[in-house]
């Protein structure tokens, strides 16, 4: 392959959660369809880079098999380096261009496409659609994101004066420069009181807080085409998809249970789920979508039965400041929320299931397990859509206690070995982890060594043993917390 931009300089490899299975899984549970089990999905990854999405997924879940493609042979060679080091076998990384990809490549539960769509030329964004046309299974699933119209015509406006200014420049530290010297420029010296230089100075400033990789690949790239949803949709419905769900969280709130605005945009142009999302684009100035598609034709009933949650986990921080609240009897208990918010609730069976959720945290709690009541389903899904609590359609793979021989994911592991401060958790997120005492502890944990093994080293420098081994079980819990540990 001959070497591309990518090659030159490597876009940071990370995961994404609005990407993983689970979560493109519970738009389908709630509207009724069916989804593959995470336990045995066949999942593919195109433009997967280093494989930082994808590779976690390998790890937490086994007995899935994991593809993933890229064009730079650097990025996909740094991605078998890991694989390698890890010794995963259900995981594949491939070098390989999307115009030359095909059904060839097999059958997927879950398409993942991140980062690409709005970054590529033309011929190569068919080519997207195409692969996910041929690929996914009939019960499959797609997540695609890109660069949103009508908020990206003042990115795009930046982007054509930071374009004009960088004529000539070529090469990663010249461009980088060149954009840093007109951001600051027009920083500095557009009017305050013009409010289109105002609103370009957000994004001026958004720019230069950028990881500079990201910006010269993102913005400074050769790409950047911005879609409005109705013409990314009609482009899907041309390779057999339909527009499902957004994977973030806001769209919820709109579909379940519209706000003012919602219901007006609903009065306006009805219920077509691409209408009223392009509407609410259009008084939000959306920037960004992260669509999630599925196979035309199947049977999407998007009026939620409230019994849908019954098959789900439910999880989130929240707790009871009362030390003993009455669960049993119509006595009104508070509960507080990790966000801020408390709502007071009656019901004994609603206060009985948030107070096993808040027990469990950070663990999930099956909702099939909490009492069976109609109230508790439409409650818990009432507080999920106003981001209180968190439903998914499996628990999390990670331990929510430390067992007797702890053991840390191993790929954190491996990037601390490596120096790096930014982990991969395992709930597929990135945490910072730069305290070096906390560094050497995790690093002990390979699952060889009691709690009292971890004691015994941790006080080699002679401090106290029962201040030390209360140091270890704090640390345990804390790593829990951060979804560290293996189960
Ligand atoms: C902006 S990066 C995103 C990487 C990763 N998905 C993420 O979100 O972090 C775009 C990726 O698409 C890959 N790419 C671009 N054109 C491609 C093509 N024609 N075939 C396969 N991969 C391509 C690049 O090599 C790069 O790794």
């Amino acid at each position: 392959m001959p070497e591309t931009l990518y090659d030159q300089v490597a876009y940071p490899s990370r995961p994404f959660q609005q990407t993983h299975p689970l979560r493109l899984a519970l738009p389908a549970a709630l509207f009724g369809l069916a989804y593959a089990p995470m336990d045995r999905a066949r999942v593919l990854e195109i433009g997967c880079g280093e494989g930082g999405n994808i590779i976690p997924l390998a790890l937490s879940y086994p007995g899935a098999t994991i593809v993933g493609f890229d064009l730079a042979e650097t990025a996909i060679a740094a991605g078998r380096r890991t694989v390698e080091a890890l010794g995963l076998t259900n995981i594949s990384l491939r070098t390989l261009d999307i115009l030359d990809a095909g059904p060839d490549l097999g059958e997927f539960d879950y398409i993942i496409v991140h980062g690409v769509y709005s970054w590529v030329p033309e011929p190569v964004r068919e080519g997207v659609m195409r692969v996910i046309g041929a690929c996914l299974a009939p019960e499959g699933l797609a997540f695609v994101s890109y660069n949103a119209l009508p908020g990206c015509h003042l990115r795009l406006l930046l982007r054509e004066m930071v374009m004009h200014h960088l004529r000539g420049r070529e090469g990663f530290e010249a461009r980088l420069a060149g954009a840093r010297e007109f951001l600051n420029l027009f920083i500095a010296n557009a009017p305050d009181n013009d409010p289109t230089a105002f609103a370009i100075k957000t994004y001026c400033r958004a720019m230069l807080d950028r990881d500079p990789r990201v910006l010269f690949h993102d913005e400074l790239g050769p790409v950047f085409q911005p879609f409005y949803l109705h013409e990314f949709a009609d482009e899907a419905r041309r390779w057999g998809l339909d527009f499902l769900a957004e994977s973030e969280g806001v769209w919820w709130r709109e579909e379940l249970f519209p706000s003012s605005r919602g219901k007006a945009v609903n009065a306006v142009v009805g219920d077509d789920p691409v209408a009223l999302h392009q509407y609410l684009d259009f008084l939000t100035a959306r920037l960004f979508r992260q669509s999630i598609l599925s196979r035309t034709g199947r049977s999407v009933s998007r009026k939620v039965e409230h019994r849908r949650v019954r098959g789900l986990w439910a999880a989130g921080g929240v707790r009871c400041p009362d030390p003993a609240p009455d669960l049993v009897t119509d006595a009104p208990v508070r509960f507080e929320f990790a966000g801020g918010a408390a709502i007071s609730l009656e019901l004994p069976a609603l206060k009985q299931s948030l107070a096993a959720i808040g027990q469990a945290w950070p663990g999930a709690v099956a909702v099939a397990d909490l009492p069976d009541h109609p109230d508790v389903d439409e409650g818990l899904l009432q507080l999920f859509t106003a981001g209180h609590l968190d439903l998914a359609v499996g628990p999390p793979p990670f331990a929510t206690e430390p067992s007797e021989r702890p053991r840390a994911s191993p790929l954190a592991r491996l990037q601390l070995d490596d120096g790096e401060t930014m982990l991969t958790s395992l709930d597929h997120a990135m945490v910072l982890f730069e305290d070096e005492p906390s560094r050497r502890f995790l690093a002990l944990l390979d699952g060889t060594r009691t709690r009292d093994d971890l004691t015994a080293a941790m006080a080699k420098d002679g401090r106290d043993p029962a201040e030390v081994a209360g140091l270890v079980v704090n640390q345990l819990k804390g790593l829990a917390r951060m979804g560290l540990l293996i189960q």
